[in-house]
């Protein structure tokens, strides 16, 4: 056997997936780490999903991460599950021990380390977070927010009933507000979230008063094509700390890659540079 047919083998799935930046983070860190390995695309349809992950162990598939809109369906596909997948009901990352396939999610571990690396100390005196929106990543964020002690969430979403059955997962702590009152939510917030499409390339911008936002919080926006968006840039503007999408994606990647090749990788100045050239040249 050679040793490409010997080397491990991991993928994201999706559907679509030819957007996805996974290939990309992993490529660089098998190149930087000199690991024999493969990472590639796997677009897979929701009726062929199930199948699909059956069948990776006997492809040689070390595991993969999991991609729309296929989270919750390898939920139900894994055997093992971490206690925070259990918590999301959603897995993004897939591995196999001992021919089991296992999963967990590292959405809420890819903010936390985004938030550290590029806003240090933004948890020390964390009392108020409002989040925008309430879909998949919305749950994990409110998830890692509670990990690291928030006592109030102020949760605003269009579809105010998405939000209210949200915040039932997450018992007294969250409290939802009308989407129309957004802007009222961020007097004493000492970060503001936003989890919704609303900034992303093709849709409009968030629309927000920032100006009730204590100096001192932080804007964290997960949105990451365009890097900037309109919120983050007037965030900036008012000498706010922002915190961008690029460091969530690349910060949940890490622990799928350490599982899958052993190494646990850095979200490096070069790794983000390389990626964020790439969302820059993609316009
Ligand atoms: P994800 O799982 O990535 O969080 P999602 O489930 O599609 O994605 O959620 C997208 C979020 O963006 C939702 O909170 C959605 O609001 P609704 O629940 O009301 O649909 C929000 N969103 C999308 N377009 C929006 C718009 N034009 N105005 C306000 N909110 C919007």
């Amino acid at each position: 056997m050679t040793e490409l047919a010997l080397a491990p083998r991991a993928c994201v799935i999706g559907w679509p997936v030819r957007h996805s930046r996974s290939p990309m983070i992993h490529g660089f860190w098998l190149r930087e780490h000199e690991l024999a390995g493969a990472y590639e695309r796997a677009e897979v349809p929701p009726e062929q999903f199930a199948d699909f992950v059956a069948s990776m162990p006997g492809n040689g598939f070390v595991g993969g991460n999991v991609t729309v809109p296929h989270k919750e369906a390898a939920f139900r596909a894994c055997a093992i599950r971490t206690p925070t997948a259990e918590l999301l009901g959603a897995v993004n990352t897939l591995w196999i021990e001992r021919g089991q396939l296992c999963g967990d999610n590292t959405d809420a571990a890819g903010f936390l380390g985004a938030l550290d690396a590029d806003a240090p100390g933004w948890d020390g005196r964390l009392k108020t977070a409002v989040v925008l929106g309430a879909g998949g990543a919305a749950r994990a964020i409110l998830y890692g927010l509670k990990t690291r002690g928030v006592e109030t969430i102020r949760l605003a979403n269009r579809s105010r009933a998405r939000a209210e059955e949200l915040a039932a997962h997450f018992g007294d702590i969250v409290e939802v507000v009308g989407w129309d009152r957004r802007g009222d939510a961020l007097s004493d917030a000492d970060i503001l979230v936003n989890t919704t499409s609303l900034g992303m390339k093709g849709q409009p911008p968030l629309d927000i008063d920032l100006s009730r936002l204590p100096d001192h919080a932080v804007v964290d926006d997960i949105v990451y094509v365009p890097l900037d968006t309109d919120l983050l840039i007037r965030a900036r503007a008012r000498g706010l700390r922002v915190v961008g999408g690029l460091g969530m994606l690349l910060h949940q990647a890490a622990p799928g890659f350490e599982r899958w090749f052993g190494v646990r990788p850095r979200v490096s100045p070069a790794l983000r540079a390389f990626v964020e050239n790439d969302v820059r040249s993609a316009g």
